[in-house]
């Protein structure tokens, strides 16, 4: 499928059930290089970029069997110190293996991840890490090697709470000799699912959740069994879609607990919203307000809801500003959302949304896969087609974004 034909939908009704977390799954299978025994991953979202870290374990030397939503994965003897460029360059998450080859193997190479639409996206606070513990890095021809006869436990202050270099010290700390500390390290969900699963295979961890996490290495990890969290990105953008057609969705399968931040930034927007166990109904029959939304690092508004949110305010009552401060260009859906009538200044890391009457369909294209989601969610509401082409960006995120939208009576196909 490469494109998504979406017309205007009547106020969207019904369920949505919300799969696995595309980024708590992929640390996860990065981190289960360490473990010695088989591990079962249950829940995984069916996902483009699952099936690419499949790929790349399964090039290292671990064999990766599906069985309906759950993965197997068997640790080998032979696991490899090189991660394999093709599939490096395809997913910038690939990255999130060094750090568990490194602790396992004593050495590693592997491309350095190229930037993407959505910024360069360096990996320096990774390398930083892994040099603290002790590894020698070398650098060229766009790979980068790290070597250590085993990682020693270090203080690591990170300049940035960056997920990935959260991820990537901490697991290869887990096998480390000694105490590491890493200061100032991300907060999100899915860094508690990763330390969650860590433990569970016998590692030493705690802090996840905080900035300031503590592991003390261990000789080894065993296999284990785990079920990934809800994906809170998936679950925000379908409460925006119900919010913005002015429509009451039921969606299930979520952690309110990961959900705050929209949960208050819809609510200042107009919109009711009941909270009951583990299901949320969104109730947007009352229209929908300007707010201000600034993204940040967890527990603040994520940066992979501000694109759907721009989509939303585009159609508002009055104006929004909105403010990136976690990518350097993350704007990369207001050309396309002004081509549908949407009335956006771009100032630098802001973007100042008047809301306008109704947005109108046009051929449009996803830049990435947040980027993509709220093209698709401006035409539910757009007078007439949104015809919305490379739409492999939103199968890489999504799981069946189509057909869970259409199942509460959007037209989209
Ligand atoms: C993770 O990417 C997510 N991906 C992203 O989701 C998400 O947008 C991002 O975290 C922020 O929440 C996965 O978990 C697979 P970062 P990651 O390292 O780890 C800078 C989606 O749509 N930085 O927290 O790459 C970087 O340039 C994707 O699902 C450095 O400067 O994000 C960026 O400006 C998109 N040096 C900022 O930190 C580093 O060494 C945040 O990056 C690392 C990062």
């Amino acid at each position: 499928m490469d494109r998504l034909i979406v017309e205007k939908s009547p106020p969207l009704n019904g369920i949505i059930n919300i799969s696995g977390s595309k980024n708590a799954v992929l640390p996860i299978m990065a981190a289960s290089i360490l473990s010695s025994g088989e591990v079962k991953l249950e829940e995984i979202p069916r996902l483009e970029d699952v099936l690419v870290m499949e790929q790349t374990i399964n090039a290292i030397g671990l064999e990766v069997e599906e069985e309906g939503n759950n993965l197997y994965i068997k640790s080998t003897n032979n696991i490899k110190c090189e991660a394999p460029y093709e599939l490096v360059r395809r997913m910038r998450a690939s990255f999130l293996v060094m750090g568990p080859i490194l602790s396992r193997k004593g050495r590693v190479k592997i491309a350095l991840p190229g930037g993407c639409n959505i910024g360069t996206r360096p990996v320096d606070l990774h390398l930083k890490g892994f040099s603290a513990l002790g590894a020698d890095i070398e650098m060229g021809h766009g790979f980068v090697e790290a070597s250590a006869f085993r990682l020693s436990g270090s203080k690591v202050y990170l300049d940035f709470p960056s997920v990935g270099a959260t991820e990537n010290i901490m697991m290869a700390a887990t096998l480390a000799k000694g105490i590491t500390i890493i200061e100032n390290a991300a907060e999100e969900p899915e860094i508690v699912d990763l330390a969650n699963f860590l433990n569970e295979m016998g590692a030493r961890v705690i802090g996840a959740g905080t900035d300031c996490i503590r592991i003390e290495g261990v000789e080894e990890l065993k296999g284990t069994s785990h079920t990934v969290i809800p994906d809170r990105i998936e679950a925000g953008t379908y409460m925006i879609a119900a919010a913005m057609t002015g429509g009451r969705v039921t969606i299930r399968n979520v952690e309110i607990e990961h959900l705050r931040p929209i949960i208050a930034k819809l609510t200042e927007a107009g919109v009711i919203i009941t909270i009951n166990e583990n299901e949320i109904v969104i109730d947007g029959s009352n229209g929908i307000r300007h707010v201000d939304v600034k993204t940040l690092p967890y527990p603040g508004f994520p940066t992979d809801l501000q694109p759907q949110m721009m989509s939303m305010l585009s159609v508002a009552e009055g104006t929004s500003i909105i403010i990136e401060t976690v990518f350097e260009n993350r704007f990369q859906h207001v050309p396309e959302l002004k081509r549908m009538g949407a009335d956006i200044k771009i100032e630098g890391r802001s973007a100042v949304v008047q809301g306008v009457d109704s947005l109108t369909g046009a051929e449009v294209r996803a830049t990435d896969l947040r980027a993509g989601a709220s093209l698709v969610l401006a035409g539910l509401v757009a007078e007439g087609r949104t015809e919305v082409i490379e739409v492999q960006h939103i199968q890489r995120g999504y799981v069946d974004m189509k057909g869970k939208l259409e199942r509460v009576g959007a037209k989209i196909r």
